[in-house]
């Protein structure tokens, strides 16, 4: 996996589709895209209690509403500004990505406000450990989860860390972390009166979340392998500091990933179709399927 910076040859789906991180550098005027140095100047100086339940401070477009800051008292000029960088980036990310953004499903932006060395965390939240991305409340049914990343510390590089990607990996770990369990849930009876209790309790109100298999094992996989020592220990691994000010892409859920220092980044997410996809087989949930021999994400 490579870090490959943007430019006029690049074709953006390929790159970002094979494992690798789309890099904006820092440029005069801004990166990727302008943030206004007023926006720049609210995010650093919001403050976050490091002990604070919630990992980040999440914006959710569609509610225009912020969550996870302990300091209520700055709620609308984080918020305000969270709306900015979210705009900003979904539409720089629809022009440099027209085809995914045909399709995709807007989800939250977050601000990462904490100095990520040192952080305190339960393993499983842990950043500093290498990981793929799935979200307990938000299944993607075999979609993918495309995160734009922007530096806004006007001094502090963040420190990423990475491994091979998705098909490499699953050819490696995704067996051992029990993925034969999981498809064989796939289509069973089990499974189907699971789903229609689901089906039935959701009718009648019950705010639960329905996952596919796909679903389910990638949830298991971000913990299996934040706890297996001798993945973390002997998975080859590719170090990136991105400066202040830089703006990175990444699909989080095909790239292993961690964070080891860094403070102030912002993230948008968007949940990309893998129908809009350049190669559809190189998502995730193909690369299982085939493993796996059956549909997992029905
Ligand atoms: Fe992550």
């Amino acid at each position: 996996m490579e870090l490959v910076p943007a430019g006029p040859d690049v074709d953006n789906r390929a790159v970002l589709e094979h494992g690798n991180i789309l890099y904006f550098p820092p440029a005069p005027g801004g990166a990727g895209f302008p943030i206004p140095s007023a926006v720049l100047d609210a995010l650093t100086g919001t403050t976050q209690d490091a002990r604070a339940i919630h990992k980040n401070i999440a914006y959710k477009p569609n509610k225009d509403a912020v969550s996870g800051l302990v300091d209520k008292s700055q709620t609308v000029a984080t918020r305000d500004a969270m709306r900015d960088y979210s705009g900003r980036a979904l539409k720089f990310l629809a022009t440099i990505l027209p085809e995914y953004a045909a399709m995709w499903k807007v989800d939250y932006a977050s601000f990462r406000s904490i100095e990520e060395r040192g952080r305190q965390l339960p393993l499983t939240k842990r950043n500093d450990l290498l990981h793929v991305d799935a979200f307990p409340t938000r299944p993607v049914f075999g979609d993918l989860i495309l995160r734009c990343f922007t530096n806004v510390s006007p001094s502090q590089k963040r420190e990423w860390l990475t491994s091979d990607p998705f098909p490499l990996l699953a050819e490696r770990e995704a067996r051992n972390a029990g993925l034969e369990g999981y498809a064989a849930k796939s289509g069973s009876a089990v499974e189907s009166a699971r789903r229609a209790a689901w089906r039935a309790l959701h009718a009648a109100g019950v705010p639960l979340v329905d996952r596919s298999p796909y679903d389910s094992f990638m949830l298991h996989f971000h913990d299996w392998m934040k706890a297996n020592a001798d993945y973390q220990k002997n998975c080859p691994k590719y170090r990136f500091d991105l400066p202040p000010g830089s703006t990175w892409l990444v699909f989080t859920d095909v790239v292993p990933h961690a964070v080891l220092g860094g403070r102030l980044a912002m993230e948008q997410t968007v949940i990309v179709s893998r129908k809009s996809m350049k190669d559809p087989s190189l998502a995730p949930a193909s690369i299982l399927e085939r493993m796996a021999g059956r549909n997992l994400t029905s």
